[in-house]
């Protein structure tokens, strides 16, 4: 395995459920940290060194990344919202978050994208990163949007860029739909290492665990070394869907949107 002891990693999103987990894992392999989140975050460790920024302040992050490795990018909106709110936080903070990286001279930005950018695919199709987006809500969009601001700081100003499209996260599978999209914390922390320490320039790939009958491909993954290790499967049998309902399920759903616009 890469040896990561004594790189310098910034995490924002720092106080979120990945971010907090994830934080943990990374103290304990000796990782030096600067965590950051528009929250108060609570260090993991004496290698923590905590900030608390807002995504909006372009100066901060620039400051706050000097000297860093990588840069692993989970903050903001993780859920559908207002477009204003997620074009502002997801988009604006993810330009903010590559635009600081260039300022700063970090080598690598590790973003969170999601599944959920391609939640409008039927569930009985196989999914792979090459195949259009195809959003199941303003927040997917804005996951489009990211995914497009990361190849062009990897294409135009040479900083490695590594999407994941994350599937479920959580301690297990909780629904029919998880036990296709289930990303358990163990591998999710496998596949941010492999992120963060792959020889490719550029890479986007579905960060969901090894799961029997999961709908996305796992090819791109294997190529920059995430190995999932988990699968649902563990947890039960699984539950029929139809083929036709989308991927997305009820975020797939008109309301899903509406229900949360502002005006
Ligand atoms: P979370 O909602 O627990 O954490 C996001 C963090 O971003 C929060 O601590 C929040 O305070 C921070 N944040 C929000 N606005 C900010 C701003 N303006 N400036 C600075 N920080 C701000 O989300 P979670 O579950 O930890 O997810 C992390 C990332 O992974 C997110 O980008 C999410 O969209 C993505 N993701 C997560 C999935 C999951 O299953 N948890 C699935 C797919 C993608």
């Amino acid at each position: 395995m890469t040896k990561i002891a004594g790189r310098r990693w910034v995490v924002t999103g720092a106080a979120g459920n990945i971010g907090s987990a994830l934080r943990a894992a990374l103290h304990d392999r000796q990782v030096t940290l600067v965590s950051t989140d528009i929250r108060a975050v609570d260090p993991v460790g004496p290698h923590d060194c905590v900030a608390q920024t807002d995504l909006a302040d372009l100066d901060a992050l620039v400051e706050l990344f000097a000297g860093a490795d990588g840069v692993i990018h989970l903050g903001g909106i993780s859920d559908e919202a207002d477009f204003h709110d997620l074009a502002e936080v997801n988009i604006v903070g993810t330009y903010h978050v590559l635009e600081a990286a260039r300022r700063a001279g970090v080598a690598r930005v590790v973003s969170a994208s999601s599944n959920r950018l391609t939640g409008l695919y039927g569930s009985g199709d196989h999914i792979t990163p090459e195949m259009p987006p195809r959003p199941d809500g303003f927040y997917g969009v804005s996951k489009v949007a990211g995914e497009a601001l990361c190849r062009l700081y990897a294409d135009k100003f040479g900083i490695s860029t590594v999407s994941l499209r994350i599937g479920s996260y959580e301690d297990r599978p909780g629904s029919a739909r998880e036990q296709r999209t289930w990303l358990s914390p163990a591998d999710a922390v496998r596949a941010f290492i492999a992120a963060m320490t792959t020889t490719q320039h550029t890479a986007v790939f579905y960060a969901v665990s090894a799961n029997t009958g999961g709908w996305w491909d796992l090819a791109e993954g294997t190529a920059i070394g995430y190995v999932p290790q988990d699968d649902a499967a563990a947890w039960g049998d699984r539950e029929h869907i139809d083929p036709d309902v989308p991927q997305g399920g009820v975020y797939a759903t008109p309301a899903y949107s509406t229900d949360r616009m502002r005006r």
